[in-house]
């Protein structure tokens, strides 16, 4: 069962010579690349950056003492900022005006990641602008159209391709300082500097590029819509609201105020409400693979199928998920089911909302750690209530997410 061949349509978004352009010896050191970037020793330093990240976010979003935002992901890729190794995010960026920029008009808290971690660039800010920008059109250049015509000369295309040459530019800018200063970042762009093929050869500097642009597509939006997700569960399920409130105060009882992997750890009830808004809307609702060789499969009626060589086999969690025979009522929100001793979910692959397997999701953790720093953070400082109907899922996207952006109205306070 191969990915390569049904995820051919990445290839002009992440780039040649990674991933699903290169072969199977290949992917595999690359894949062994991700996971080094992406082991746990190195989480415990992504999440005091995720914290600052998440402050920096919402002290230029939630200003006041109370107002009305629409919950919705955001529209746009925010680029790797401090975690993938890229300049501190500007307070301020023109498609945002109503944002505040922090007074130290640079990075706003914590800003200076760069300078402790890595090199800073001339221009910081001006740069993240731009290569925001470039994240847009690469983002927006991955259509329904592009899983079967990639190359389709269609607008979107051809500045997806223009964006993601000038990514390659500034990115090997971005490597070359990095490495002339001699100082070595704690940081996922660092990782794929120093990582070394068993061949001794190392990651050309376009290909750095395409590893740092493939972990981004992998984690963004299914991270930033699972913390869209999550949020509008607890908001309708006061019962819920209510257990994660005082696994905070207990939390902060016993490991004090700040956030950290420790912390994030101890947070059982935030991770099964994550899980559970995962299980009833993930936001990959397809895992594709290529069958190499003639297999036969049979299911639980006893029926044997053959799937022939070339066929493309899929699973869907949106339909794993909802199955009755694995999950008790499941069109009901229930994080419940998710603790030991439920009994649910006990088949192999009921819960495949990261997939699983050997291509199992790489960011597993990283991604709870990334929604549980947004909702604890929310959760000590805010209270929200939903103005509009609970968002159906909006199936004409790529990554799947709530349809149209809701209201819910906030109120800051201390829990
Ligand atoms: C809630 C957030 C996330 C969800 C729902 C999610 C879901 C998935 C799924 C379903 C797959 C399997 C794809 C397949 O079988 O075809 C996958 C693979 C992967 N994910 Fe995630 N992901 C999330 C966050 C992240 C993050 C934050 C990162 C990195 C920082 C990441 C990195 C990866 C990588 C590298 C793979 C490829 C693994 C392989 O093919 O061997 N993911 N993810």
């Amino acid at each position: 069962m191969s990915q390569k061949e049904v995820y051919q349509f990445n290839v002009p978004t992440f780039g040649r010579g990674v991933v699903f352009d290169v072969g199977h010896q290949e992917r595999a050191e690359q894949f062994r690349f991700f996971s080094e970037a992406l082991k746990t020793a190195r989480l415990q330093t992504y999440v005091e950056l995720m914290v600052v990240e998440a402050e920096a976010f919402f002290a230029q979003r939630l200003v006041g003492e109370s107002g009305e935002v629409r919950a919705s992901p955001p529209a746009r890729v925010a680029p790797p900022t401090r975690v993938a190794g890229g300049p501190a995010a500007p307070a301020e960026r023109p498609h945002h005006p109503h944002r505040q920029p922090h007074a130290d008009g640079q990075g706003g808290p914590g800003a200076g990641a760069w300078s402790r971690r890595g090199a800073a660039p001339p221009h910081a800010p001006q740069l993240f602008e731009k290569v925001s920008d470039l994240f847009h059109d690469l983002d927006m250049g991955m259509q329904p159209i592009s899983l079967i015509f990639p190359h389709l000369p269609i607008a979107a295309h051809r500045r997806r391709d223009a964006s993601r040459k000038e990514l390659s530019r500034i990115f090997t800018k971005v490597i070359r300082a990095r490495v002339a200063s001699g100082v070595k970042g704690a940081d996922v762009l660092q990782c794929f500097i120093d990582a070394q093929y068993k061949d001794g050869r190392k990651l050309t500097e376009d290909q750095i590029t395409g590893m740092l642009i493939a972990v981004l597509f992998a984690g963004q939006h299914t991270s930033s819509i699972t913390s869209t997700w999550t949020g509008l569960f607890l908001m309708s399920t006061p019962e819920w609201q209510a257990k994660c409130e005082a696994e905070q105060r207990a939390v902060r009882a016993s490991a004090g105020e700040a956030l950290t992997f420790d912390s994030l750890s101890k947070m059982d009830t935030l991770h099964v409400c994550i899980k559970e808004a995962l299980r009833l809307h993930p936001p990959l609702i397809m895992l594709m693979r290529l069958a190499h060789e003639d297999f036969s499969v049979t299911d639980r009626e006893g029926r044997s199928f053959t799937v022939p060589k070339g066929d493309i086999v899929a699973t869907s969690p949106t339909f794993s998920h909802r199955l009755e025979h694995v999950w008790k009522a499941p069109e009901t929100y229930n994080p419940a089911r998710h603790l030991e001793g439920s009994g649910e979910g006990q088949l192999p692959f009921s819960f495949v909302g990261f997939g699983g397997g050997r291509h199992g999701c790489m960011g597993e953790t990283f991604a709870y750690m990334q929604i549980k720093t947004i909702w604890a953070y929310l959760l000590r400082n805010f209270e929200f209530k939903l103005l509009s109907p609970f968002p159906e899922p909006d199936y004409a996207a790529m990554v799947v997410g709530p349809k149209a952006p809701t209201r819910v109205s906030w109120r800051r306070r201390k829990l």
